[in-house]
Formats: C-alpha cells, sequence, structure tokens
C-alpha cells in the first residue's frame, strides 16, 4: 500500500487547532474591505449551500501525479490566464487555451518521454493580488482593481466597489469552465488519434507550427502502427487527466468552498484541485498560511527573490510536516537576473535538511518590465533564461526542476515580446488585451515547450 493510500485511511495528523475559519484570527494581506458585512455574509452564506466544482477523488489522484513528478517520474505543466476575467468565460477563450495546452503537453511528452501533469491556471483564478491598495488618475482615488471576483476593472467609483455578490458570479462561471473543459476532454477533444482538433484557427504560417506538425505526423505513424501490430485501436490514447489550479487569495470565498466528504478525512478546497499562495500573501504566519495548513489539497508556493531558506524550511515545517510526498510545490520566480544568485542557497539548504518538494519554474512573474510606450510586458529572452538557468541550478544542486507554471493564452495577443516571430514594442499595440500582466501566445507557448524539451535533454546528457 502506498503512503497516500495510507493516508487517505486514517487522519494521520489531523492539524492542531485548525479550522477553516482559524485564518480570520491572522493578519490577512490583499483582501479588500467590504462596505456591507450583511451582504457579504448572505453571499457566503449562498457559497456555503452550492455544490462544490471538484472531488477529492479528483484531488488526491492529482497528489498521486505531483507525487511522482517530485521523483522525476512527471513533469508538471501549469498554465493559463494571469487573471481570468467574466467576459472571457467563453467557448472560443476556453478552448483555446486547452488547445495550447495540449499542444505543449504533446511536445512535452513526446521530447521528455515521460507523462505531464496537465494544470489549468483557470476556473477561479478571478482574485489578484495588487502592489497599492488604491489607485490615483488625475487626481480621483479609488479602490484598486483585484480580480472579477471582487470589483470591476474599470475606473469608475461604482465598478471599483468590492462587491460580494461577485463571488457567487465567480463560482459560476468556474464551474460553467470546468464544466466545458470535462465535457471537451470526455468527448475525445484530446484525443491523439485526432490532434487536429487542437490546431487554432487563427494561427498562420509559423516554423514553429511545422517543427510542431512534424512531431504530429511521427506520433500518428506510431500510433497507427501499434495499432496494425496489436489489431486494434489503442483506446487509452483518447483521455488526458486535466486539473484545475488558481491563487487562493480571496479567503472567504476559499473558506466557504471548503468542505468535509463522506469517505474522507479531513478538510478539502473543493473550488479547486490546486490552490497556491502567491508571493505576496506567503508570510508564514499570516492568514493563508494558517488556511493553507488545514487543507488536504496538494498545494503551492510562490517563493520570490525576498525569501531566506530559514523562511522556506519554517514554511515546511508549517504545511508539510509530515513529508508527505505531493503536498507541497515551491514555484519560484525569481527573475532572470537575479536567479543565479537567489536560488542555490534557497535549494542547498533544502538539500541539506532533507526537505522534498515539487520544484516549479515560474519564468514569468520576476520578469515584468514597462516599456516606454507605457505596456507592462516581458521579453521572450528573459523566460527562456530564467527556464534554461533554473534546469543548470537544480542539476548543480541536486535538486530537480519538476514543472513550469506560465501565463499564457490560446488567443492571438502581443503581450509579451521576441519569440519566433521577434515581436516588437511597436506590436504590443496590435493586441495588447490582458488586463493585468502579459502573456505568452500561441507560438511563444509552443516555443517554451520546445526549448524545456531541449534544455532538460542538454542536462540529461552533458555534451
Ligand atoms: C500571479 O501568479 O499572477 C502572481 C501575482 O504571481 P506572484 O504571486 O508570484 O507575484
Ligand atoms: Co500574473
Amino acid at each position: 500500500m502506498s503512503a497516500s493510500d495510507r493516508s487517505n485511511l486514517r487522519a494521520v495528523n489531523l492539524p492542531a487547532d485548525w479550522s477553516p475559519t482559524s485564518w480570520r484570527e491572522r493578519t490577512a494581506l490583499q483582501l479588500p474591505t467590504y462596505p456591507d458585512q450583511a451582504e457579504l455574509e448572505s453571499a457566503l452564506a449562498e457559497l456555503r449551500h452550492l455544490p462544490p466544482l471538484v472531488t477529492s477523488w479528483e484531488i488526491l489522484s492529482l497528489k498521486q501525479q505531483l507525487a511522482e513528478a517530485q521523483e522525476g517520474k512527471r513533469f508538471l505543466l501549469q498554465g493559463g490566464d494571469c487573471a481570468e476575467s467574466f467576459d472571457q468565460c467563453s467557448s472560443d477563450v476556453i478552448s483555446n487555451r486547452l488547445k495550447v495546452l495540449l499542444q505543449m503537453s504533446l511536445v512535452l511528452v513526446h521530447g521528455m518521454r515521460k507523462p505531464v501533469v496537465r494544470v489549468g491556471r483557470f476556473a477561479g483564478q478571478y482574485a489578484k493580488p495588487r502592489s497599492a491598495d488604491t489607485e490615483t488618475i488625475d487626481g480621483v482615488t479609488l479602490p484598486s482593481y483585484r480580480g472579477d471576483m471582487v470589483n470591476g476593472p474599470a475606473f469608475t467609483e461604482v465598478a471599483r466597489k468590492p462587491d460580494p455578490r461577485r463571488m457567487i458570479k465567480a463560482h459560476a462561471r468556474s464551474s460553467m469552465t470546468m464544466n466545458f473543459v470535462r465535457a471537451l476532454i470526455d468527448g475525445g477533444f484530446a484525443d491523439l488519434h485526432h490532434p487536429e482538433y487542437w490546431n487554432l484557427s487563427w494561427v498562420g504560417h509559423s516554423p514553429l507550427a511545422d517543427e510542431y506538425r512534424r512531431m504530429v505526423n511521427a506520433i500518428g505513424d506510431a500510433v497507427r502502427f501499434m495499432e496494425t501490430l496489436s489489431g486494434a485501436e489503442v483506446h487509452n490514447l483518447n483521455r488526458v487527466d486535466f486539473y484545475t489550479s488558481h491563487e487562493a487569495l480571496l479567503l472567504p470565498y476559499e473558506e466557504s468552498l471548503t468542505r468535509q466528504v463522506p469517505r474522507h478525512w479531513g478538510h478539502f478546497n473543493l473550488s479547486t484541485h490546486y490552490p497556491w499562495i502567491g508571493m505576496r500573501t506567503a508570510a508564514v504566519d499570516g492568514a493563508h498560511a494558517e488556511y493553507f495548513r488545514g487543507i488536504r489539497n496538494p498545494i503551492a508556493l510562490k517563493v520570490g527573490p525576498s525569501v531566506t531558506p530559514d523562511q522556506l524550511l519554517r514554511t515546511i515545517d508549517l504545511l508539510n510536516p509530515e513529508d508527505e510526498p505531493g503536498r507541497l510545490t515551491f514555484i519560484h520566480r525569481m527573475g532572470a537576473s537575479t536567479v543565479a544568485d537567489k536560488l542555490p542557497p534557497l535549494l542547498d539548504a533544502m538539500r541539506r535538511d532533507g526537505r522534498r518538494v515539487l520544484w516549479v519554474c515560474d519564468p514569468m512573474h520576476g520578469n515584468t518590465e514597462s516599456t516606454s510606450n507605457g505596456y507592462k510586458t516581458r521579453r521572450f529572452r528573459n523566460i527562456r533564461a530564467e527556464i534554461e538557468q533554473s534546469f543548470e541550478l537544480h542539476a548543480a544542486a541536486g535538486t530537480r526542476l519538476g514543472g513550469v507554471h506560465l501565463e499564457l493564452t490560446g488567443e492571438d495577443v502581443t503581450e509579451c515580446l521576441g519569440g519566433a516571430r521577434e515581436l516588437t514594442e511597436s506590436d504590443l499595440e496590435r493586441a495588447y488585451r490582458s488586463t493585468v500582466d502579459p502573456r505568452l501566445n500561441y507560438e511563444q507557448a509552443l516555443e517554451v515547450a520546445m526549448l524545456i524539451v531541449r534544455k532538460q535533454a542538454q542536462i540529461a546528457a552533458p555534451a
């Protein structure tokens, strides 16, 4: 019996003094101030009655897959929008994002020769941390936009007022997204016999698309060969597992979807499979860490350049005291120019102390900059450099990079600079649509998958 099977059967360690509401005793950063408490309470009461978005069974099977990623037997691909928006909850946006993630995972599986854990940053990615509580334009000061789950992006008093009913709408939009993704996957959308289902209509000629098509043809030949040989259709190629994740920032919402279930001990956050703690709310004595310590989901934590080895060790003591495999992921997001300085001391301390987590690189959030024409952007070469350096730094430290965390979209956007099409600052005007952070478009995302494969092969077999 595996360790995770055993831990399902008994409450090995119900966290002491924890309840879904115990975070309320701690300092909670980045939460909105709702003007009307009665409205807030009534929205939360309604949420507590609504069905969950995921099940404990799915959560535990993801935890098992992450445990395998931690051991190097799988690779994690986690990606999606910086922030979902209510307006963008549409058939095209959802299916295009799924197409990109499926194409990327195909490239990774084919190149790395290991299964990929597929996790979307969607179906709940509606709350955002901000660097300031307010925003001032032309002498007018209003609350900052904190994601569609909290308020609206328009710079008006009405839009910016935190509205608790938005949590109900976020739950509904998340469940519509989940429902469509599940229906697509169950209906055979991810079938390897038909990778043409994942082609994006807007993609014209692209050198990367040619390379990708060659790979797809090779896989198609291999599938047909196996089928001819065995005289039967290979069936397990038409299904994949797809999991969801979001930053569990808005704790009142997360609390209302934290439930006990009949056949498993403990509490689960049933709003998503794999919640993470953002960099700004990662304090070990803060409300977010307190909430996360008690749920049984696999959880992740963003690790920025100011985190010390000691803080990281204390975080593990709190969030994974039993060293449960697959329980804890550290997503480092240092920036291409600082990762070589900041990451090795953390990796060394963890290895010295015999601590195990799944290490993942987010090459997006440490590489954000502003252009002279006022766009928030990221340069592809920095994203690439942070991923490549991360592989090398882990190899040198005797640890393992087990996945990537990316902001991307299947829409035809121009938000990040560079890549195969060499997007320049003047291209940003053409299709900059993100309300928060700049995302990789299809070509840039596929290029990331290809560079991961090349880098990993190089690390595995140094010249
Ligand atoms: C994000 O993932 O969108 C984000 C805000 O990241 P971080 O917490 O790492 O800054
Ligand atoms: Co972001």
